[in-house]
């Protein structure tokens, strides 16, 4: 399944080719690609370089990925089991620094995200971000206490193939990816 970009003007490589996919092979990831995921989050801009994401990774088989797994809800249950990785997404809600509420956590956690997402796909990975799981329950289950918050999950691993899907979301799998046009969130013209 190829599911490039089909961008109007040129950009990065890894931009146009990474998508997020349901279907995922029964194949590890090797720790190498996963620490140099990581690096690419790690060297991610911040506030302050208050560097707030966290995260917890979950290998299919162990107790942290059928922990994250069982946050999910029924939908992303359906299709997320097969990823290798499930990733738990989180942030520190103050910084280190000086004990401040970091009120940009979230956004910088999302950039870190975003990075290790394009990372991914320079490693022959493919991500899928969900929020569609019980945050809350991850917090408990995990003891993260309360500087520590929960925002999203990821799936990582290798590209399965589309025909392994149930027929719902192999049609989604399949379906082409649309955008907005630039003109609908350039605020101005230039
Ligand atoms: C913050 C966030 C939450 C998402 N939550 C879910 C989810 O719970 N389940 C799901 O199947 N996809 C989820 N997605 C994936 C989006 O649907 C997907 O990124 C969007 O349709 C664009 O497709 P693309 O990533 O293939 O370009 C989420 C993506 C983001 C960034």
């Amino acid at each position: 399944m190829n599911k490039k970009a089909n961008n109007e003007f040129p950009m990065n490589s890894l931009s146009e080719q990474r998508w997020s996919p349901r279907s995922f092979k029964n194949q590890k990831v090797e720790k190498e690609k996963l620490q140099s995921i990581f690096e690419a989050a790690r060297w991610s801009a911040s506030a302050y370089n208050g560097q707030p994401w966290r995260f917890l990774v979950g290998f299919q088989g162990d107790k942290t990925y059928n922990l994250i797994y069982e946050t999910l809800v029924e939908f992303n249950q359906q299709w997320a089991g097969k990823a290798p990785v499930l990733i738990l997404n989180c942030y520190q809600i103050h910084f280190t620094h000086n004990g401040a509420l970091n009120l940009t956590a979230e956004y910088d956690l999302g950039q870190a995200v975003a990075n290790y997402s394009l990372e991914a796909i320079n490693q022959g990975l493919y991500s899928h971000q969900m929020t569609g799981f019980d945050s809350l329950k991850a917090e408990s289950f995990f003891g993260l206490g309360e500087e520590v918050k929960v925002f999203s999950v990821t799936a990582l691993g290798y590209l399965g193939d589309a025909d392994d899907l149930t027929e719902d979301f192999k049609k989604m799998e399949t379906s082409e990816r649309k955008r907005i046009n630039q003109s609908a969130f350039l605020l101005n013209k230039f």
